[in-house]
């Protein structure tokens, strides 16, 4: 029948009309069917029924294994889809279809010629065979193939219709792939996602750890600075209250002997006074360890170094057991006035005089020496000597550090609070080396118009 004819046959007219629904249908439903076996599975069975044929089949390239497997059909036995491959090449009529990319018909299966038929089209009783490619994105994707169990002559029309429906499968699969690939950045990201949560729940639980381990590490710095506060609030006050204990004990002793004659009068009101200043010190050496301790600026006032000197020197050996300490004074007349905190000036020279009065306890020759002389420009130095036994090498080691003393009843803490209250006037404290006998200790004050 030529084309013309076949164009004004009614039937085929209709038949053409139902084939073309056909495919619209089809291409609807591989647009929204998400698996790409079903979409497959209803290529063949819609194929199938457009051309009245019993089989249909499609099989797909695996490019490692270079062969066609049959991934989707109709009206094959069970076992055949999934399982059955046949060679990508010349020898079997899908593998020709594949590598040449034209249509192959076998209207008489028994009339092969060259070409190798799978067992089961006998099984199935397999006449008539056609195979149209269908391409894909990058190269042949695969075969599409119909067969009928009787003899069945495959027309033009058929053959373009399969090839038209090979190109809907084609784009259908193109179309699956994509969306998978789609699918799976959506997927990935979607991981990416989780994990990055993941991250951020376990960074955040980190930043907790740290935090909870700054405030623990901050609070044990402060009980550390409670720590060295009360032990340097109780080596401070140990003096004083050491010092009012005596001038209450000699006030008693003098009460306890009947106070009569005026001169004792007198006396016993100069110890009362005596414990007044004392107690006065006391309460300056708590609120000058809190502004230590805090960081606050000393009250530095314009001083006359030599009065200090020797304030300092009169409360230590007030109570000092040892008398046969002598001490000399060495004062710089040309010295100007410094500007420092009067008391925590005595309280660095009171530790130091003290510590000198410790070394020497067993010496044979006992000299405390106290000088004043100018320092580097703008400073004034006062040094305090002693001809006792020098400081031992271990502590040389930790010289100014706290808890380091080789002392029986010591702290340790003397030294680190003339240095501490030193730097806060603005000065410094230093060993002299090399010393022929004893010890010597140098405390460096700013004078008035360097401080200023
Ligand atoms: N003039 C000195 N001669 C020899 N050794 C000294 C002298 N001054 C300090 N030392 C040594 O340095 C150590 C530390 O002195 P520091 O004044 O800091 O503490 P401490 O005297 O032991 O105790 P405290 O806290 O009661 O003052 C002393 O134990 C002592 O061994
Ligand atoms: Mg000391």
């Amino acid at each position: 029948m030529d084309e013309d004819c076949v164009m004004n046959d009614p039937a085929v007219l209709d038949e053409l009309r139902r084939q073309q629904a056909a495919l619209a249908n089809f291409g609807t439903f591989a647009f929204h069917e998400p698996e790409l076996g079903k979409i497959l599975t209803e290529a063949a069975r819609v194929c199938a029924e457009c051309l009245l044929i019993p089989f249909a089949k499609i099989c797909r390239y695996r490019p490692v294994e270079n062969d066609l497997l049959i991934v989707a059909g109709c009206g094959w036995h069970a076992g055949v889809i999934g399982n059955v491959i046949s060679k990508a090449d010349e020898t079997s009529t899908q593998g020709r279809a594949f590598v040449t990319g034209k249509p192959v018909i076998l209207e008489d299966v028994a009339k092969n010629g060259s070409l190798t038929l799978p067992a089961f089209y006998a099984e199935h009783g397999i006449v008539s065979t056609a195979d149209v490619l269908i391409k894909g994105k990058a190269g042949p994707w695969g075969v599409l193939e119909v067969d009928s169990g009787g003899h069945r002559e495959f027309t033009e029309h058929d053959i373009v219709f399969l090839t038209g429906f090979a190109n809907v499968v084609a784009e259908a699969v193109a179309t699956s792939e994509r969306t998978a690939a789609m699918q799976n950045a959506i997927e990935s990201m979607r991981h990416l996602i989780v994990e990055k949560d993941q991250l951020l729940t376990e960074r955040a639980g980190r930043e907790r750890k740290v935090h909870e381990l700054q405030s623990e590490l901050i609070h044990v710095s402060r009980l550390n600075a409670m720590g060295h506060m009360t032990a340097a609030i109780a080596h401070e006050l140990n003096q004083p209250l050491a010092a009012i204990a005596n001038y209450v004990g000699a006030a008693k002793h003098s009460l306890d002997a009947g106070v009569v004659d005026p001169a004792a009068v007198l006396r016993l009101k100069g110890l009362i006074d005596k414990v007044q200043n004392q107690t006065l010190r006391a309460g300056s050496i708590i609120k000058n360890l809190k502004d230590v301790v805090e960081k606050r600026e000393s009250n530095r006032f314009e001083t006359k170094l030599e009065d200090v000197v020797r304030d300092s020197l009169a409360m230590v050996m007030y109570d000092a057991t040892d008398s046969k300490v002598s001490a000399q004074l060495n004062f710089d007349p040309t010295v100007p006035r410094v500007l420092v905190d009067k008391v925590q000036i005595q309280q660095i020279l009171i530790n130091l005089i003290r510590n000198s009065l410790e070394a020497m306890h067993d010496s044979e020759e006992r000299i405390l020496t106290l000088t004043t002389a100018p320092g580097e420009p703008g400073f004034v130095n006062v040094l305090v000597r002693d001809s006792g036994a020098g400081l031992p090498q271990d502590i040389l080691q930790r010289l100014f550090q706290p808890f380091n003393t080789t002392k029986k009843s010591g702290m340790g803490l003397g030294l680190m609070v003339c240095q501490t209250l030193a730097e806060a006037n603005g000065g410094r404290i230093w060993r002299i080396k090399d010393e022929a006998k004893g010890t010597c200790f140098c405390l460096s004050l700013p004078l008035v118009t360097v401080a200023a």
